[in-house]
């Protein structure tokens, strides 16, 4: 902490002589997360938190396609990237044209993408959805057949938990989880057995299925503080355990974890610099921010 007071102390003032608010992802790091964020949350939370800031100015510590999200909900403010480089594998695994194929393919299905996409895909797609409501989205989507993209290990999951649907695919993936294998956790059950195992959905089905818990990068968060399990081993991003595990001294948090490199650009010197100087500013062209807002809203409006 002694490395990073300096910054937080600046940041912290700096924020207020700007009016900004600082939104934070589960991923970001632990100086991030408790040093500096207004709000904390997973993609859902910080879609919605997003549509109550007072403030004329969100600093967004996460990735490129949640400053997107933040400046469609408020096209009047500015929303700054610290590091425009932070992107997304599943982001960018799918473009509007991919949206089209897949409307060719299966004429008359909705689209359900995850908020893990471009504003344009957003603006292409009749819903959006996150890991923690995803299958209350397909559920309500009219018809048998519902398109999931980019995520084909979430719609695999989601598959299992809405099985009166039949779900059909883009083939992205996330780098961080699509690491994890099945074998890897059974030889870690085998190993330590009195462990809890907590997978994230963008892992593929066969991990979920090894684990006792899956759910969002907060759903994870409730569940340890609410079962404070003896072991756990989160099979998600590594900031999650650093994060809360101060506030948890009973949970030992065990077993291996992935870094998400894009995550991770997002840095206390960063986001000094960002409110500093005011960079860089994240812009959604008005038509395509209008039709990705539709698909922004109608997910919140069904989450509810
Ligand atoms: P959630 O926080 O919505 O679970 O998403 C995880 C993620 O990978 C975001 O990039
Ligand atoms: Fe994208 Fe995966 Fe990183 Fe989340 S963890 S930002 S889904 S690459």
């Amino acid at each position: 902490w002694a490395r990073h007071a300096p910054y937080v102390i600046a940041i912290n003032k700096l924020k207020a002589e700007r009016d900004a608010v600082i939104l934070a992802h589960n991923y970001m790091t632990p100086d991030i997360y408790h040093g500096i964020a207004d709000v904390v949350g997973d993609s859902l939370q910080l879609a919605i938190e997003a549509t109550k800031v007072r403030a004329q100015v969100i600093v967004q510590c996460g990735v490129h396609f949640m400053a997107e999200t933040s400046k469609i909900l408020n096209p009047a403010k500015t929303v700054l990237m610290p590091d425009m480089g932070a992107g997304c594998s599943l982001a960018e695994s799918i473009t509007p044209e991919g949206i089209a194929q897949m409307r060719a393919r299966f004429p008359g299905a909705a689209v359900v993408s995850y908020v893990n996409t471009t504003a344009a895909v957003k603006a292409a797609s009749d819903v959006c959805c996150t890991s923690s409501n995803a299958a209350q989205i397909v559920a309500a989507m009219p018809g048998d057949t519902v398109i999931m993209t980019p995520d084909q290990y979430l719609a695999q999951n989601v598959a299992k938990q809405v099985p009166h649907k039949r779900i059909v695919w883009w083939e992205g993936s996330c780098i961080v989880h699509e690491r994890f294998t099945a074998a890897d956790l059974r030889d870690f059950r085998a190993f330590q057995p009195d462990t809890t195992i907590i997978a994230h959905p963008e892992c593929p089905p066969d991990v979920v299925a090894e684990a006792d818990f899956s759910g969002s990068t907060s759903g994870i968060i409730e569940f340890v503080e609410r079962h404070r399990p003896a072991k756990a081993l989160l099979v998600t991003e590594c900031s999650m355990a650093s994060n809360i595990a101060d506030a948890l001294p009973e949970v030992e948090f065990v077993g291996p974890c992935n870094m998400c490199p894009y995550m991770k650009m997002i840095t206390l010197e960063k986001v000094l610099w960002s409110l500093h100087s005011m960079t860089t500013p994240v812009e959604v062209e008005d038509s395509v921010a209008a039709k990705a807002r539709v698909a922004v809203e109608r997910m919140i409006a069904l989450s509810r």
